[in-house]
């Protein structure tokens, strides 16, 4: 076998050995657009969310430029249809969200307009940037909203 075609075999070994491991799970699946949405929306709330807790709680230094920047990031988010991510039928496939969503759908609408008015609520304290206290609390109100809904809609495991 040819050094190149040998290499090409290892490659392809290597690749298919990710797409097969568990932890490789993908956020866009065309046979689940609905699912991949929505977890693909979560995601980039948790990787703004994520580091506006952790210089809250002081595992990284406060920038409150940063702060800001990630506030807004999670208020252009909330502007986007979420909803659009739980259509009828996608209650299924890979996730985490519980049927319950699908029964309580307006509950679950609610708990999503309480999420949006916290976060609103933090980009505003976030981009007057000198209140930490009152940035800390605005954090606090946002970790709230996710938790009450997680609490209630989503399943520590993969359900299906
Ligand atoms: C109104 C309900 C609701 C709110 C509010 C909410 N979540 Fe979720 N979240 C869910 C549900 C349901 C799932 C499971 C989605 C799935 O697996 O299809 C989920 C999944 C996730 C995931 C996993 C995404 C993945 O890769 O599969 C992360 C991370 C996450 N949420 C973070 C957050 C953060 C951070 C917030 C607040 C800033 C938040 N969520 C607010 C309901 C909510």
């Amino acid at each position: 076998m040819q050094r190149s075609q040998r290499n090409t075999l290892l490659a392809i070994i290597v690749l298919s050995g990710l797409a097969l491991s568990p932890l490789a799970i993908s956020h866009y699946d065309d046979k689940e657009p609905a699912q991949s949405y929505r977890q693909s929306w979560f995601a980039m709330m948790a990787a703004n969310f994520g580091p506006m807790a952790a210089m809250v709680k002081g595992d990284i230094p406060w920038e409150e430029n940063q702060m800001a920047a990630y506030a807004d990031q999670l208020a252009a988010l909330v502007t986007l249809d979420v909803m659009r991510g739980f259509a009828d039928g996608s209650d299924k496939g890979t996730t985490r969200a519980k049927p319950e969503i699908w029964e309580n759908k307006a509950d679950f609408k609610a708990k999503m307009d309480d999420l949006t008015t916290a976060v609103n609520a933090l980009q505003a304290v976030a981009n007057q940037g000198t209140d930490r206290k009152a940035i800390a609390e605005g954090v606090g109100a946002t970790g709230k909203a996710c938790k009450a809904c997680h609490d209630d809609y989503k399943s520590k495991d993969y359900l299906y």
